[in-house]
Protein backbone atom coordinates (compact mmCIF):
# COMPACT_ATOMS: atom_id res chain seq x y z
CA UNK A 1 0.00 0.00 0.00
CA UNK A 2 1.70 3.36 -1.26
CA UNK A 3 0.79 6.12 1.22
CA UNK A 4 0.93 9.84 1.24
CA UNK A 5 1.25 12.05 4.45
CA UNK A 6 -0.12 15.48 4.60
CA UNK A 7 1.62 17.18 8.02
CA UNK A 8 1.63 20.75 9.47
CA UNK A 9 3.54 20.20 12.81
CA UNK A 10 6.42 18.23 14.65
CA UNK A 11 5.37 15.04 12.80
CA UNK A 12 5.15 12.84 15.99
CA UNK A 13 2.30 10.86 13.50
CA UNK A 14 4.99 10.71 10.62
CA UNK A 15 7.46 9.33 13.09
CA UNK A 16 5.49 6.60 14.76
CA UNK A 17 4.58 5.49 10.66
CA UNK A 18 8.23 5.70 9.53
CA UNK A 19 9.19 3.92 12.65
CA UNK A 20 6.68 1.34 12.28
CA UNK A 21 7.15 0.82 8.58
CA UNK A 22 11.10 0.44 9.64
CA UNK A 23 10.15 -1.85 12.34
CA UNK A 24 7.97 -4.11 10.25
CA UNK A 25 4.82 -3.39 12.13
CA UNK A 26 3.75 -2.44 8.84
CA UNK A 27 4.97 -4.61 6.44
CA UNK A 28 2.29 -3.69 3.03
CA UNK A 29 3.17 -0.22 3.55
CA UNK A 30 5.78 2.15 1.42
CA UNK A 31 5.52 5.86 2.52
CA UNK A 32 5.74 7.32 -1.00
CA UNK A 33 5.88 11.25 -0.57
CA UNK A 34 5.19 13.67 2.29
CA UNK A 35 3.50 17.17 2.18
CA UNK A 36 3.67 20.30 4.54
CA UNK A 37 1.78 23.32 3.86
CA UNK A 38 4.54 25.12 6.03
CA UNK A 39 8.19 25.43 6.94
CA UNK A 40 7.61 22.39 10.14
CA UNK A 41 9.81 20.01 11.66
CA UNK A 42 7.80 17.15 10.33
CA UNK A 43 10.21 18.01 7.19
CA UNK A 44 13.31 17.17 8.71
CA UNK A 45 12.07 13.98 9.88
CA UNK A 46 11.11 13.34 6.16
CA UNK A 47 14.19 14.30 4.58
CA UNK A 48 16.11 12.46 7.03
CA UNK A 49 14.90 9.37 5.28
CA UNK A 50 15.30 10.36 2.09
CA UNK A 51 11.32 10.58 1.46
CA UNK A 52 10.01 12.44 -1.30
CA UNK A 53 8.86 16.15 0.25
CA UNK A 54 7.22 19.05 -1.05
CA UNK A 55 6.13 22.48 0.72
CA UNK A 56 2.99 23.83 -0.81
CA UNK A 57 1.59 26.72 -0.63
CA UNK A 58 -1.56 26.71 2.09
CA UNK A 59 -3.92 28.34 -0.31
CA UNK A 60 -3.21 26.09 -3.33
CA UNK A 61 -2.56 23.34 -1.92
CA UNK A 62 -5.81 20.95 -2.53
CA UNK A 63 -4.80 22.09 -6.35
CA UNK A 64 -0.82 21.42 -5.87
CA UNK A 65 -1.13 18.03 -3.78
CA UNK A 66 -3.17 16.80 -6.27
CA UNK A 67 -1.18 17.28 -9.46
CA UNK A 68 2.02 15.55 -7.23
CA UNK A 69 -0.65 12.94 -6.90
CA UNK A 70 -1.19 12.86 -10.20
CA UNK A 71 0.47 8.91 -11.70
CA UNK A 72 1.75 7.87 -8.34
CA UNK A 73 -1.21 5.32 -7.66
CA UNK A 74 -1.16 6.83 -3.82
CA UNK A 75 -3.90 4.22 -1.79
CA UNK A 76 -4.17 5.99 1.04
CA UNK A 77 -3.78 9.82 2.06
CA UNK A 78 -3.16 10.21 5.86
CA UNK A 79 -3.30 13.46 7.62
CA UNK A 80 -0.95 13.68 10.75
CA UNK A 81 -0.95 17.08 12.33
CA UNK A 82 -2.31 18.58 8.83
CA UNK A 83 -4.11 21.81 9.16
CA UNK A 84 -5.13 22.96 6.01
CA UNK A 85 -8.61 22.46 5.57
CA UNK A 86 -8.87 20.58 2.18
CA UNK A 87 -11.03 21.46 -0.90
CA UNK A 88 -14.43 19.99 -1.47
CA UNK A 89 -13.28 18.62 -4.75
CA UNK A 90 -9.84 17.15 -2.77
CA UNK A 91 -12.14 15.62 -0.35
CA UNK A 92 -14.61 14.39 -2.81
CA UNK A 93 -12.05 12.26 -4.56
CA UNK A 94 -9.97 10.92 -1.85
CA UNK A 95 -12.50 10.53 0.81
CA UNK A 96 -12.67 7.26 0.71
CA UNK A 97 -9.03 6.89 0.63
CA UNK A 98 -8.03 9.68 3.38
CA UNK A 99 -7.68 9.06 7.06
CA UNK A 100 -7.41 11.68 10.16
CA UNK A 101 -6.25 11.40 13.55
CA UNK A 102 -8.05 13.59 15.76
CA UNK A 103 -6.71 14.56 19.44
CA UNK A 104 -10.13 13.84 21.26
CA UNK A 105 -13.24 11.93 21.24
CA UNK A 106 -15.21 12.94 18.43
CA UNK A 107 -17.72 13.60 17.43
CA UNK A 108 -17.11 15.77 21.02
CA UNK A 109 -14.39 18.62 20.47
CA UNK A 110 -14.54 18.44 16.86
CA UNK A 111 -14.57 21.01 14.03
CA UNK A 112 -12.66 23.61 12.52
CA UNK A 113 -10.43 25.63 15.17
CA UNK A 114 -10.27 22.71 17.29
CA UNK A 115 -6.94 21.69 17.16
CA UNK A 116 -3.69 21.76 18.84
CA UNK A 117 -4.08 22.74 22.63
CA UNK A 118 -7.35 24.30 21.98
CA UNK A 119 -8.55 20.98 21.58
CA UNK A 120 -7.30 19.82 25.26
CA UNK A 121 -8.48 22.88 27.27
CA UNK A 122 -11.96 22.64 25.91
CA UNK A 123 -11.59 19.05 27.55
CA UNK A 124 -10.67 20.34 30.60
CA UNK A 125 -13.04 23.08 30.92
CA UNK A 126 -15.99 20.99 29.80
CA UNK A 127 -15.06 18.81 33.26
CA UNK A 128 -14.40 15.54 31.17
CA UNK A 129 -13.24 11.94 32.79
CA UNK A 130 -12.09 10.34 29.78
CA UNK A 131 -10.41 11.95 26.42
CA UNK A 132 -9.02 10.19 23.69
CA UNK A 133 -8.03 10.37 19.88
CA UNK A 134 -9.91 9.30 17.16
CA UNK A 135 -8.69 8.13 13.64
CA UNK A 136 -11.67 8.93 10.84
CA UNK A 137 -12.30 9.45 7.17
CA UNK A 138 -11.85 12.75 5.87
CA UNK A 139 -14.93 14.40 3.98
CA UNK A 140 -15.56 18.00 3.87
CA UNK A 141 -17.17 18.57 7.11
CA UNK A 142 -14.32 19.45 9.28
CA UNK A 143 -14.11 15.91 11.52
CA UNK A 144 -16.96 14.63 10.28
CA UNK A 145 -16.47 11.36 8.44
CA UNK A 146 -16.93 7.94 9.60
CA UNK A 147 -14.94 7.18 12.87
CA UNK A 148 -12.21 3.96 11.91
CA UNK A 149 -11.34 3.49 15.80
CA UNK A 150 -10.71 5.62 18.88
CA UNK A 151 -8.49 4.99 21.85
CA UNK A 152 -8.95 6.42 25.33
CA UNK A 153 -7.24 7.71 28.61
CA UNK A 154 -8.92 8.59 32.34
CA UNK A 155 -7.94 12.71 32.83
CA UNK A 156 -6.99 12.58 36.48
CA UNK A 157 -7.49 15.66 38.95
CA UNK A 158 -4.79 18.34 38.11
CA UNK A 159 -4.39 16.81 34.89
CA UNK A 160 -3.21 20.11 32.54
CA UNK A 161 -3.04 20.99 28.70
CA UNK A 162 0.08 19.25 28.54
CA UNK A 163 -0.66 16.09 30.34
CA UNK A 164 -3.30 15.31 28.19
CA UNK A 165 -1.14 16.29 25.14
CA UNK A 166 1.57 13.76 26.69
CA UNK A 167 -1.84 10.96 27.00
CA UNK A 168 -3.25 11.76 23.30
CA UNK A 169 0.19 11.10 22.11
CA UNK A 170 0.85 8.02 23.72
CA UNK A 171 -2.99 6.88 22.34
CA UNK A 172 -2.33 8.05 18.75
CA UNK A 173 0.83 6.30 18.25
CA UNK A 174 -1.11 2.94 19.00
CA UNK A 175 -4.24 3.64 17.02
CA UNK A 176 -2.80 5.50 13.94
CA UNK A 177 -0.41 2.41 13.71
CA UNK A 178 -3.37 -0.03 14.05
CA UNK A 179 -5.80 1.96 11.71
CA UNK A 180 -3.07 2.03 9.09
CA UNK A 181 -2.37 -1.86 9.17
CA UNK A 182 -5.95 -2.46 9.02
CA UNK A 183 -6.43 -0.65 6.06
CA UNK A 184 -3.22 -2.10 4.55
CA UNK A 185 -4.97 -5.88 5.08
CA UNK A 186 -7.50 -5.17 3.79
C1 LIG B 1 -2.00 15.49 17.25
O1 LIG B 1 -2.64 16.04 18.34
C2 LIG B 1 -2.98 15.08 16.21
O2 LIG B 1 -4.16 14.57 16.74
C3 LIG B 1 -3.20 16.36 15.49
O3 LIG B 1 -1.88 16.92 15.42
C4 LIG B 1 -1.15 16.52 16.56
C5 LIG B 1 0.16 15.85 16.23
O4 LIG B 1 0.94 16.58 15.39
N1 LIG B 1 -3.95 16.18 14.30
P1 LIG B 1 2.30 15.95 14.87
O5 LIG B 1 2.05 14.54 14.38
O6 LIG B 1 3.28 15.94 16.01
O7 LIG B 1 2.75 16.88 13.78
Amino acid sequence: MKIAVFVSGGGTNLQNIIDAVEDGTLPNVEISMVMADRDCYAIERSLDKDIRTYVLDRKTFSEDAEHNLEGEEIDLIVLAGFLTILSPEFTTKWGAKMINIHPALLPKFGGKGMYGAKVHKAVLEAGEKTSGATVHFVTAGVDEGQIICQGTFEIEEGDEVADLQRKVAEVESEIYIKAIKQISEA
